[in-house]
């Protein structure tokens, strides 16, 4: 099991924001932050971006569930009023986030339509006033997660003026998805890919605003390219890179962090996360609720497809348990076997 610190003890001291996997809707739920916890003890983790209308008038529980294992673990929030914001600031503080971020960087239809997402860097002012609501709430950090621009918005003066603005009313951390957002015309996948990534603007918002906790994100796979940013700025982010591969949290932690001791093998990480499977399928979770974040553990290694397929194939089936997961780690291990040293 992964080492549990008590909540207080992480929000007395400063978050560490080197490193952190990104919000992904569908993807970063607790099942999956809890696998992500094993492969790495320092990333900053964030759950799936919740709306404040969800949150107030939805089911609460439901969507601030999480263990205390995941910690360091930030709660991402979409919204637009400063009231409701706050409100929701307070539950992710008493639930035991230990952040809030304020997403403004979404460009789907659907967020649009509700003064979600990226459409409010348009609106500097909003996000101000919703970031100071949300501050006097609560002791956690309210961060926020933006783009370089959207499309109408889209030079580099206009971004210094939107975070220049956000930071007077208190915000300390900005992660900067490093292209813009076109709000008309492309989906939110291509908006993923198609706006080129221009890494310099960060860099160039963190000359500008010293004192301020800047976090790139956008199009990172490797530790050298990580490494690269870490000389510019304070922090990066990594989305579906961590999502695919996830060992790459397991290298990150032993580079960044600790690399005297050995990282775990991916086998030893699959053994840790059994008895975490073994709880949740008593409590009625389907085995591939979960194994479905694990599938690319073996991302790169000989054997990885049949790791994947093997637990497509089986962990669906009624009453399947963690022997699906060992089986499949054992046609990796047969693969390798055979291959040799
Ligand atoms: C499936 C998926 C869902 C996402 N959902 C969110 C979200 O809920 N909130 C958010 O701020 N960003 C979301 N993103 C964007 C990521 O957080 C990140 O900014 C983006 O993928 C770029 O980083 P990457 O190139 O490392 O993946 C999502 C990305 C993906 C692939």
């Amino acid at each position: 099991m992964a080492e549990c610190a008590h909540p207080t003890l992480i929000s007395q001291k400063k978050l560490d924001r080197t490193f952190s996997v990104a919000p992904m809707m569908g993807l970063t739920e607790r099942h999956c932050r809890y696998f992500h916890r094993l492969l790495s003890e320092h990333a900053l983790l964030y759950s799936e971006m919740v709306t404040s209308g969800a949150l107030i008038h939805g089911d609460k529980n439901r969507f601030l569930a999480h263990d205390a294992a995941e910690y360091p673990l930030a709660l991402q929030l979409g919204g637009h009023d400063a009231n409701e914001l706050a409100q929701c600031a307070r539950f992710a503080e008493k639930s035991g986030y230990q952040e809030v971020n304020l997403n403004v960087g979404c460009p789907s239809d659907r967020v649009q339509n509700g003064r979600i997402g990226a459409c409010l860097m348009a609106e500097p002012d909003t996000v101000a006033n919703a970031v100071k609501a949300m501050r006097d709430a609560v002791s956690i950090p309210v961060t926020v997660k933006h783009r370089i621009g959207i499309n109408g918005r889209e030079s580099y003066q206009e971004l210094v003026d939107f975070v220049g603005t956000v930071a007077q009313a208190g915000c300390e951390s900005f992660i900067v998805h490093a292209r813009i957002a076109v709000l008309e015309g492309l989906s939110p996948k291509q908006n993923r890919d198609v706006p080129p990534l221009k890494p310099a603007w960060v860099y160039g918002l963190k000359e500008a605003f010293p004192d301020l906790d800047v976090v790139i994100n956008g199009g990172i796979t490797s530790f050298d390219e990580i490494a690269m940013h870490l000389d510019k700025v304070d922090g990066v982010m990594v989305g579906r890179e961590a999502y695919q591969n996830p060992y790459l949290l397991a290298a990150v932690d032993h580079h960044l962090y600790d690399s005297a001791s050995p990282m775990p093998s991916r086998r030893q990480v699959i053994e840790q996360m059994l008895p975490y499977i073994e709880q949740q399928l008593k409590q009625g979770t389907y085995l591939s609720h979960i194994t479905r974040h694990m599938l690319g553990l073996y991302q790169g290694v000989p054997g990885a497809r049949r790791f994947r397929r093997y637990i497509s194939e089986h962990a669906h089936h009624s009453g399947a348990g963690i022997e699906v997961l060992l089986a499949a780690a054992d046609q990796v291990e047969q693969v390798n076997l055979r291959q040799g040293p």
